[in-house]
């Protein structure tokens, strides 16, 4: 049977030629925002043929929405000049479709990269002070953030959009907004972090108001034939917090609102969440998500066996699914996916010499048809 996973989808004026994405990873690695030679590297290496989409890192709209100092943002004429540099490599050298993830940390920054101890700086040229739906903190020991001013919202919302025009400049195939992992739209859509009394906290309806605005203010900016998406986190895993209902219930109101995909994932909102990790584990949310709201899902989450992620796809739990350090781990996972699954997917021109169809006598499959 034709395998689901490298079968084509479309969405708006993009046809990918498979199911398989590469996840925003943070690299944690940036100049005041800036890529820079790891970047092209790291984007560029991926670009050669791993995924049908590859999606650059949480990409920030304001130098106070970064994790970290070291973290990638969109937010200056030299940010969108470095990025393009690395666009310009993908483009020319490799075949994945490409696109942003644009994210504002919110109160959890600003924190040192997990690989300096990832602990709040609180003190000195590196600290400053978070926003928020409300001044709340991450965890004890981290910045009290300031509570955003409707005027903040309106301010932050107008940098979505701003962002979103430079990564149109540069030429990007999707963005991708970052709604999950207890950042700033989730801090909103979160009770536990949103403690709100006008109208953007209290009812779930309200809990969503600054997630859907920054939706639409990104639509209203971005190319009607460009795909448009954003991360959930579908429950915070703990009690009292976000839940799968509500996850749908916001895929719904953003469908209605032409969004194109909904990149299903869970928690980081809070430092009590009880995850129970298993291969797969997210799969179920995605699955609920696109049952009952109909939106074309993604799925993420401890999925990198071949078999795994074809049958996900097949038995239309998700349409697509997005590997982090299945992808790190190997790069060329869609090469070696389509062939276990006897399925064709792009190769990087300058890598054709290694394709199976060219020593067909390495490989079993190949060799028993020859
Ligand atoms: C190095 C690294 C960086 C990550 N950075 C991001 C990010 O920028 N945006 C995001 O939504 N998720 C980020 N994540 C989470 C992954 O995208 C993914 O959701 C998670 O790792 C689970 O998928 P996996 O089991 O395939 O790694 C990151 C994960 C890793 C390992």
């Amino acid at each position: 049977m034709a395998s689901v996973l490298f079968s084509p989808i479309t969405m708006r004026g993009l046809t990918l030629p498979n199911r398989v994405v590469v996840s925003p990873m943070c690299q944690y690695n940036s100049n005041n925002g800036s890529a820079n030679d790891w970047h092209l590297m790291h984007l560029g290496n991926m670009s050669l043929g791993c995924a049908g989409l590859v999606m650059a890192e949480m990409t920030n709209v304001n130098p106070q929405g970064r994790i970290s100092p070291k973290c990638a943002g969109m937010y200056s004429d030299e940010n969108e000049a470095a990025l393009k540099r690395v666009y310009d490599f993908c483009r020319q050298y490799g075949v994945a479709k490409l696109g942003v993830q644009l994210a504002h940390a919110g109160r959890k920054g600003p924190q040192m990269p997990p690989g300096a101890g990832g602990k709040p700086i609180l003190e000195g040229p590196d600290a400053w002070t978070p926003e928020a739906p409300s001044a709340i903190a991450y965890d004890a020991g981290w910045p009290v953030p300031h509570a955003m001013t409707k005027d903040d919202i309106k301010r932050c919302i107008g940098e979505f959009a701003e962002a979103a025009k430079r990564v149109d400049r540069i030429g990007y195939d999707v963005i991708e907004l970052h709604g999950a992992h207890g950042y700033l739209a989730h801090q909103f859509l979160s009770p536990l972090s949103n403690k709100r009394t006008d109208e953007y906290g209290g009812s779930s309806e309200n809990r969503m108001r600054f997630a859907i605005e920054m939706y639409e203010a990104v639509r209203a900016v971005w190319p009607e034939q460009k795909p448009l998406g954003m991360r959930v986190s579908a429950t915070d895993w703990v009690e009292g917090g976000w839940t799968p209902e509500e996850t749908v219930q916001l895929a719904k109101e953003l469908k209605k609102r032409g969004m194109d995909y909904m990149d299903v994932t869970s928690g980081g909102l809070h430092p009590q969440q009880k995850i129970p990790l298993a291969p797969g584990y997210q799969v179920p949310f995605a699955e609920k998500v696109k049952k009952e709201s109909g939106i074309t899902t993604m799925t993420v989450g401890l999925i990198a066996g071949y078999q795994q992620a074809e049958d996900i796809v097949a038995s239309g739990k998700a349409d697509m699914i997005v590997l982090a350090r299945g992808a790190l781990w190997d790069p060329r996972w869609a090469w070696h996916a389509a062939e276990e699954l006897g399925a064709e997917t792009p190769y990087a021109p300058k890598m054709m010499a290694c394709h199976p169809k060219l020593r067909p006598q390495l490989f079993p499959k190949r060799a028993q048809a020859t």
